[in-house]
């Protein structure tokens, strides 16, 4: 018994020293490495992309700015027109939702019984995402990590499930994981009711999976894992190369709903999505103390990144932050009614052509005379990025912020008329007003 344990210990050492020696080889990104479970989900990951992928884009942010006109139309009523974040206070009064997605659910006493009505939520490409809306719910109750035999009640137990899962927590908590937190299909992450944190240890990776919300919790002080094998499903163990240190790493993913979380300060980006990642809102977060905050697409030649749709919506992008607010590769983005209170270098960019519709957004520049720029186009010239769609439409630009537009300006008239009548960059402070976190209690209005 214990030779022939012995026996199969050697060859798996074997095989890992092995395939450790091939690495440098087979993929110059970090990340995941090629077995052949992997493949297979990176095939499948491929098609689900381009079948999510929607054609007409400009409808997509239409249908979006048609729902916050709708909103602020009955909202504007109530005089929520202060456009200055520091003369917020922390709010104690009733509940008050200040943009089409928390307005569908934040000022329901019974959140707490009626969880999964936040699937029903989202906007923007991200919209079809329903985490584990058609699973049990899973009560994390553990704090430990443990990456190739994780115990149940722990955070990594429930992620690696097969099956569609709605995750919450037993109280608030800091969870340290050791190595990338590998995601399955169909889950939710809700830290609302309890102060969860994700902290001091590696990230968060969707790798080659579909449907995944995180929702409500602090990501922040995030290292690189060191790499080695990690389960990232019930039935299957990777061996993986140290992580990059992203706070949320999305590489191959579709269909994912990021909301109302807190990031600050990890080891590379705040959020990376790469490798064909595609269906993605970013929503009501709030990002701080960070360099290198969004990155959309890897690299220039990973064409597939065409197919990359995302929206980032009602987020504040507030102190510390240097640049990559985000940072766009070929795909298409719509960044709206976000407030951009505090950058270093820019706050857009990007490079190989990606189109970025800029709506309702306020920026408000730096004192430092070089950094006024919104936007950047990285090693690019001009008579290239003439034609790259980059349109700015009531976006309220303070203390000398300038927005270099390029491209078709009749690329959609009508998601123009949609926004210029209601001038939301004056309403931004107040849409983001609850960005970030939420401190939710179970009975009462959220
Ligand atoms: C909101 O404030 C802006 C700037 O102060 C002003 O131009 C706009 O008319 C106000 N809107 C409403 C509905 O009060
Ligand atoms: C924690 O959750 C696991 C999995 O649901 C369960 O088996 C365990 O009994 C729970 N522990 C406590 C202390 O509640
Ligand atoms: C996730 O849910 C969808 C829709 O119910 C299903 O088609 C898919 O197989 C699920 N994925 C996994 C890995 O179970
Ligand atoms: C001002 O901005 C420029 C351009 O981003 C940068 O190179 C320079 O370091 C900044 N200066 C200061 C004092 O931050
Ligand atoms: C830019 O667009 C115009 C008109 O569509 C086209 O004639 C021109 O070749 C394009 N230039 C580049 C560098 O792609």
């Amino acid at each position: 018994m214990a030779m022939t344990l012995n026996k199969c210990l050697f060859k798996v050492l074997f095989f890992v020293l092995a395939f450790a020696m091939l690495l440098p080889a087979l993929d110059a990104e970090k990340g995941p490495q090629k077995d052949q479970y992997l493949k297979v989900r990176a095939d499948k990951a491929f098609k689900e992309a381009k079948q999510a992928y929607n054609p007409h884009p400009e409808q997509e942010t239409k249908s979006v700015s048609d729902k916050i006109s709708a909103f602020l139309r009955g909202y504007m009523h109530f005089g929520h027109n202060n456009t200055r974040r520091n003369l917020m206070k922390r709010y104690e009064g009733p509940c008050m939702a200040t943009n089409p997605i928390d307005q569908c659910w934040r000022c329901d006493p019974n959140w707490g019984k009626n969880r999964k009505k936040l699937a029903d939520c989202g906007i923007g490409f991200g919209r079809n995402t329903i985490g584990g809306k058609n699973g049990r719910f899973y009560i994390v109750n553990d704090t430990s990590d443990d990456v190739l035999n994780p115990k149940p009640g722990t955070l990594r137990h429930a992620v690696i499930q097969p099956k569609p899962l709605w995750i919450t927590f037993a109280r608030s908590m800091i969870i340290t994981l050791k190595e990338e937190l590998m995601v399955n299909c169909n889950k939710t992450i809700d830290g609302r009711g309890s102060n969860v944190h994700i902290a001091y240890g590696a990230g968060i990776t969707l790798q080659y999976v579909q449907n995944v919300i995180i929702h409500n919790i602090h990501i922040h002080d995030i290292s690189p894992g060191a790499g080695g094998m990690i389960r990232d499903t019930a039935e299957h163990v990777g061996l993986r190369t140290e992580s990059d240190g992203d706070g949320i790493s999305l590489f191959g993913a579709t269909n994912v709903w990021i909301d109302h979380v807190s990031m600050y300060r990890c080891g590379d980006g705040l959020i990376d999505a790469i490798m064909g990642s595609t269906a993605i809102t970013i929503s009501n977060s709030h990002f701080t103390n960070h360099n290198e905050v969004m990155l959309f697409g890897a690299n220039d030649k990973h064409e597939q990144d065409k197919f990359m749709q995302i929206t980032v919506a009602f987020n504040h992008f507030g102190k510390g932050l240097v640049q990559r607010m985000p940072r766009c590769r070929f795909g298409f983005v719509h960044v709206v009614n976000n407030d951009y209170t505090h950058w270093l270098m820019y706050a857009i960019g990007g490079s190989s052509n990606p189109t970025i519709i800029s709506q309702g957004n306020r920026f408000i520049a730096p004192p430092n005379l070089s950094a006024k720029e919104v936007t950047k186009r990285e090693h690019t010239s001009e008579s290239e990025w003439k034609n790259w769609t980059w349109r700015s439409e009531g976006d309220l630009l303070m203390n000398g912020a300038f927005f270099i537009q390029s491209g078709n300006p009749n690329y959609d008239p009508k998601i123009k008329a949609a926004l210029v009548a209601t001038k939301p960059g004056h309403m931004v402070p107040s849409i983001t007003r609850f960005a970030g976190t939420l401190r939710c209690k179970k009975g009462f209005e959220c």
